[in-house]
C-alpha cells in the first residue's frame, strides 16, 4: 500500500493531492446529509485526520455506517481544505476499505476517558489512546536526542552486557540469571547450591548499570556512552521506580566532577529542547490534560542555570527548613524524595546538582575526597521527580579503590579487571547515569513511571 502518513497529510503546504491514508478509527459521526465523518489515527502524530465519506460509496450502507472505534481501514481520495475550524484539511474519500474489523462492544478502548490504572491492564492496546501515543512519541524523541547530543560531541556509543557477574551499585538488588532447575539445583559437597555447574560456571545477574564496563572503554577511547536496559530487584512500589528501566551512561576520560556536572546540565537542556521542538503538538496535549505548567517548566529549565550545592549545604538547608520531615535529616543519612523535592521545588526552583555525599552511603567506585569523609558524587534533582541523574568522578587510585572495597566487604578478586584500569595507565574520569523513564516522566508531567514505559515491570507485575 502506498500510504501517506497522516502527519504528512495534515501538514502538506497546499491541499489538492490524491492520496491514501491508513490507520485505526477513533470515532465515526453520521451526518444527516447522507455522509459521515471518520476520524482516523495512524500514530504518526497526535491528531487524527477527518475523512468525509459520502453515501455514494459502494460500501457506505454495508460497511462504513457500521465502523466502530478500533477498526483498521484505508481511505483514498482527495485532500481538500476543510470548511470547519477544527482542522485545516480533510480527506474526501473516493474509497474506504475495511482492513480489520473490531468488535465495538468488546473493544476495551472505547472513545471515552479511561483511567491510567485501567489502561495498564491493556498495555497492548493503550498506545492507541491520545495519552499513550503522545508518551511513545516523546519517549522516542528523548531517545533520539540522547544519541544526537552524544554523537554531536564525539562520544562513542558502546554496548555493554546485560548479563553480568558484578554488582555495580553494591546495593544487592540483583536479579539472578540461571538455567538451573530451581527444584533440584546441583549441590556441592557441603550441600550448597553449586553455581560452578550453572550455565556460566558462576553466579550471574541482570545488570544494574553498564558503568563498570563502559569505564574500560572510556579508559581507551576517551568519551563514550552506553544506553540500554538495566534491572533492579528492589521492592519499591513507588511512582518513580521500575524493576526494568533504561539508563544512558556517559563516561569521560580526563574529566573531573565539575566537567561531569557541566555535561549533565548541557545534556538535560538539549533533551528538553528537542522534546519541545519535535513534539510540539504532543506537548500541548500534556500541557492541557496532564500538567498545565509543563511547557513553561521545560522552557524555564532550558533557560536556567542549575543550582549547585554540596550535600553538607543541602543538609543544613533541610535542617533549617520550617517543616516536619518523615525521614530524619542528619549528616550521613541519604536524602529522600521529600528532601530532594523540597530543595528543587521550593528552595531553588531550578534543577539542583548536589555534590560531595558522605562516602558511607555511596558505592565503592566513587572518588574519595581529601577530607576522607566524602566522595566526588553528584545527583541532579528536578521538581516532582526528584533524582533524575546520579553520577560521580571515579576512584582512579588503585590503593584507595582496594581500600574502599575492603570497607564495603567487596572481594577485590571479583573486580580484578576493573582494578586493572587503575593498574595500567590510570586517568581521572567521571560519568553519570540518567534514567530514561524519569526523564520522560518529567518531560510529560505523567505522574506514574508505569505510564511512560511500554510494558512496565514492577514487583508482582510482568504481564505482556
Ligand atoms: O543513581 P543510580 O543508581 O546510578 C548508577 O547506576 C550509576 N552507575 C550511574 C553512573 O554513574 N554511570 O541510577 C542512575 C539513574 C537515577 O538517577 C534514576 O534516574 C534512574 O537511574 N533509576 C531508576 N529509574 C527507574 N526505576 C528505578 N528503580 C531506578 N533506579 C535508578
Ligand atoms: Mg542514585
Amino acid at each position: 500500500m502506498n500510504r501517506t502518513l497522516i502527519t504528512d497529510a495534515l501538514t502538506v503546504p497546499a491541499p489538492g493531492a490524491d492520496l491514501t491514508v491508513a490507520g485505526w478509527v477513533r470515532t465515526v459521526r453520521i451526518s444527516k446529509g447522507g455522509f459521515c465523518f471518520i476520524h482516523l489515527n495512524d500514530g504518526s502524530c497526535f491528531d487524527s485526520i477527518q475523512i468525509v465519506a459520502d453515501k455514494d460509496l459502494h460500501n457506505y450502507e454495508t460497511e462504513i455506517l457500521h465502523l466502530t472505534a478500533g477498526t483498521s481501514i484505508a481511505a483514498s481520495g482527495k485532500l481538500v481544505e476543510s470548511p470547519a475550524k477544527a482542522q485545516r484539511v480533510e480527506l474526501h474519500a473516493a474509497e474506504v476499505s475495511l482492513i480489520g474489523t473490531c468488535d465495538g462492544e468488546q473493544y476495551p478502548i472505547q472513545p471515552k476517558r479511561h483511567s491510567f490504572e485501567f489502561l495498564r491492564t491493556q498495555a497492548h492496546l493503550r498506545p492507541r489512546t491520545n495519552t499513550f501515543g503522545a508518551v511513545a512519541r516523546v519517549r522516542n524523541a528523548v531517545s533520539a536526542a540522547i544519541h544526537d547530543f552524544f554523537q554531536s560531541r564525539g562520544f562513542l556509543y558502546v554496548h555493554t552486557p546485560i548479563i553480568t557477574a558484578s554488582d555495580c551499585e553494591g546495593a544487592g538488588t540483583l536479579f539472578r540469571v540461571t538455567t538451573m532447575d530451581p527444584a533440584e539445583p546441583p549441590r556441592d559437597d557441603a550441600g550448597n547450591v553449586d553455581f560452578a555447574q550453572d550455565f556460566f560456571g558462576r553466579p550471574t545477574y541482570l545488570t544494574v548499570s553498564g558503568q563498570l564496563d563502559v569505564e574500560a572503554y572510556a579508559c581507551a577511547l576517551g568519551n563514550v556512552y552506553t544506553f540500554g536496559p538495566t534491572f533492579r530487584a528492589e521492592n519499591s512500589n513507588t511512582p518513580r521506580h521500575l524493576a526494568e528501566f533504561w539508563m544512558v551512561e556517559p563516561e569521560m576520560a580526563f574529566a573531573d566532577l565539575t566537567a561531569n556536572a557541566d555535561l549533565a546540565e548541557d545534556f538535560l537542556k538539549h533533551v528538553f529542547t528537542a522534546v519541545l521542538d519535535r513534539c510540539g503538538r504532543d506537548m500541548e496535549f500534556f500541557n492541557e490534560r496532564i500538567d498545565e505548567t509543563i511547557i513553561e517548566t521545560l522552557k524555564g529549565i532550558i533557560d536556567s542555570q542549575f543550582a549547585r550545592i554540596s550535600y553538607t549545604e543541602a543538609v543544613d538547608r533541610l535542617a533549617q527548613a520550617d517543616r516536619k520531615w518523615e525521614y530524619t535529616v542528619e549528616w550521613g543519612n541519604d536524602l529522600q524524595t521529600e528532601h530532594e523535592r523540597y530543595l528543587t521545588e521550593e528552595v531553588f526552583k531550578v534543577p539542583v546538582i548536589i555534590t560531595d555525599y558522605p562516602a558511607a552511603i555511596k558505592p565503592f567506585y566513587m572518588r574519595l575526597s581529601d577530607d576522607g569523609k566524602t566522595v566526588a558524587a553528584m545527583d541532579v534533582l528536578v521538581p516532582k521527580v526528584g533524582e533524575i541523574i546520579g553520577g560521580s568522578q571515579r576512584e582512579e587510585r588503585l590503593d584507595v579503590l582496594v581500600q574502599r572495597m575492603g570497607q564495603l566487604a567487596l572481594n577485590p578478586q571479583d573486580y580484578w579487571w576493573y582494578a586493572d584500569l587503575r593498574r595500567y595507565g590510570t586517568v581521572p574520569h567521571a560519568g553519570f547515569g540518567l534514567g530514561l523513564e524519569r526523564t520522560v516522566q518529567f518531560a510529560t508531567g505523567m505522574a506514574n513511571i508505569r505510564d511512560v514505559i511500554p510494558y512496565p515491570r514492577t514487583p508482582r507485575s510482568a504481564e505482556f
